[in-house]
């Protein structure tokens, strides 16, 4: 289907493992940057020569928001040293903690220190651009200032994104953000948008309004989570087959000639 994969640091399977399974296929790694500089650099190597060809860092979560569904539930993976293959098979951060199966409590303890740096500043990004010749792109920008502060040192890119609401309780919506973003950089960088894509007409207005591509993040994981990677395959065979039907009804030929003009004969902008 050739939909590019973006593979997070926390993940059960490793860069490796993923980049292998899906040789051939376009993929890019998704760095959460935590306040060890080597663990960062390894990772970041680890992904080139696993034929990663583009860094994500994700600049909103560098703290976990309060989300009382997962506290209810008990629900934090890490906790079970689940979600950690990266970790788990990585030199620098082996180093540290030694055989993670000895003292699994420790481990997790070490991985809640180093997953991310909250103090981090806009400069720190020259650590990362130092290090990889890769495209380096910002997910989680919606804020004008801050998609140019982004660019300013040293992005490729930015991923207009509010996480899916799941961090900065009552965000304003992604979407209502990206109108202005793209206003203020669109001719400087290329936008990403996700949050709350789900049907072809969501992609539509994401691309009108300035996006050069989108992201799904949740609608794959219900999938996977029915029928596995047939689930996957369905989920992103129906979004693509919307997306076209979409883009047809709405007389157009290519994205090129999707802009926002072309979105006012279609959809009432909220008030
Ligand atoms: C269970 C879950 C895990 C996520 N893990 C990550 C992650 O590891 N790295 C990241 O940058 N974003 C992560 N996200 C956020 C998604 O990448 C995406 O920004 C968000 O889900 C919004 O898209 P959606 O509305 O299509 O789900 C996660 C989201 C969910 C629901």
């Amino acid at each position: 289907m050739h939909v590019p994969q973006i593979v997070s640091t926390v993940s059960s399977r490793t860069i490796e493992e993923i980049g292998t399974a899906n040789a051939g296929n376009p993929r890019w790694f998704q760095l959460y940057w935590g306040r060890n500089d080597d663990f960062t650099r390894s990772m970041i190597s680890r992904a080139e020569k696993a034929g990663y060809s583009a860094i994500v860092v994700t600049l909103d979560t560098r703290l976990f928001a309060w989300r009382e569904r997962d506290i209810q539930n008990a629900y934090l993976p890490f906790l079970y040293n689940e979600g950690l293959a990266n970790y788990f098979s990585d030199p620098v951060f082996l180093s540290e903690v030694g055989d993670p199966a000895k003292d699994p409590m420790k481990t997790m303890m070490h991985f809640a220190h180093c997953f991310s740096n909250p103090s981090s500043k806009w400069e720190d990004l020259a650590v990362l651009r130092n290090v990889t010749k890769l495209p380096v792109i910002v997910k989680g920008i919606q804020h004008p200032d801050d998609a140019k502060k982004a660019i300013d040192h040293g992005a490729d890119g930015i991923i207009v994104s509010n996480h899916g609401g799941r961090q900065m309780d009552g965000a304003i919506g992604a979407i209502d953000t990206l109108e202005g973003i793209a206003d203020a950089v669109g001719n400087n960088t290329t936008i990403l948008f996700d949050s709350g894509i789900r049907r072809g007409a969501d992609v539509f207005k994401a691309m009108a309004l300035g996006a050069k591509a989108v992201l799904i993040g949740r609608p794959y994981a219900y999938g996977l989570a029915i029928a596995g990677e047939e689930g996957v395959e369905e989920v992103l065979a129906n979004l693509l087959a919307d997306v076209d039907l979409t883009l047809g009804l709405a007389g157009c030929t290519s994205w090129e000639e999707v802009t926002k003009d072309t979105l006012k004969y279609f959809w009432k902008k909220k008030k």
